[in-house]
């Protein structure tokens, strides 16, 4: 897997969760250049080994100081925990949502209750002041690990209501080697959520922009 280690990036990203998804991201984002801050759901003590070991370089803190400290906050936590996201720290950032409802964790009772309502839409509604966009959530963290630079890109998905914040997460994920893929607003993103057949998907632009027109 190629990295640019040499790279010194100014944007600082926030990763709330320290499990597969968050250590994972945080690891490809580090050897992408750029300042990595990280927190699980409690003290930093709990997860500065697992930080050391699995994300070497990146901060681990408590949850409101990685949503104050960062100019970009990722959300790598179980969906059901939204309600504790500080959002009292995130106005005006960007915040990139890549949680899923996954009933096995989150309970059978669908988050959001209402089916016209996508997940990150409701993380929206959460974080009035902050610009959500959605992205990471559609490949598993094993395939994000092993597809970065592929020979043949692999797809990224992104998707938001804020166009002045689309080039950012663009650079984002080209800087960790896929292809990001505009699918335009938040809501569009339901192309992205559990059940869906690009749910899961890693896959090259051609393929994937092939199955989106099946739908
Ligand atoms: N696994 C994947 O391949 C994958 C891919 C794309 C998207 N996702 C989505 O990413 C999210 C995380 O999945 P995962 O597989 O990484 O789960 P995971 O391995 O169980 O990790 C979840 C992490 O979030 C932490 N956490 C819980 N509440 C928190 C809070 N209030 N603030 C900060 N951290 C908190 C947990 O800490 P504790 O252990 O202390 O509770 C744990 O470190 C889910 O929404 C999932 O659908 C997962």
């Amino acid at each position: 897997m190629l990295g640019n280690y040499s790279m010194k990036r100014e944007l600082t990203i926030g990763i709330l969760g320290a499990g597969k998804l968050g250590t994972t991201l945080g690891r490809l984002f580090i050897k992408a250049g750029y300042p990595v801050l990280i927190s699980g759901s409690k003290n930093v003590q709990d997860i500065a080994l697992t930080i050391e070991v699995l994300v070497p370089n990146a901060v681990p803190l408590l949850n409101h100081e990685v949503a104050q400290r960062a100019d970009i906050i990722i959300l790598a936590l179980p969906l059901g925990k939204y309600k504790t996201i500080p959002s009292e720290y995130l106005d005006n950032k960007l915040v990139i949502d890549a949680m899923n409802y996954w009933w096995e964790v989150d309970g059978l009772e669908r988050i959001p209750s209402d089916p016209n309502l996508t997940s990150s839409e409701m993380i929206q509604d959460f974080l009035p002041n902050s610009i959500v966009l959605k992205a990471f959530n559609h490949m598993g963290y094993h395939d994000l690990e092993g597809e970065s630079f592929s020979e043949v890109p692999k797809v990224i998905a992104y998707s938001g209501n804020n166009e002045d914040h689309k080039d950012t997460v663009k650079e984002l994920i080209e800087s960790i080697g896929f292809k990001p893929l505009d699918l335009g607003t938040l809501e569009n993103g339901r192309v992205l959520e559990p059940g869906s057949p690009l749910f899961g998907a890693n896959l090259p632009e051609e393929e994937f922009t092939g199955l989106l027109k099946t739908f």
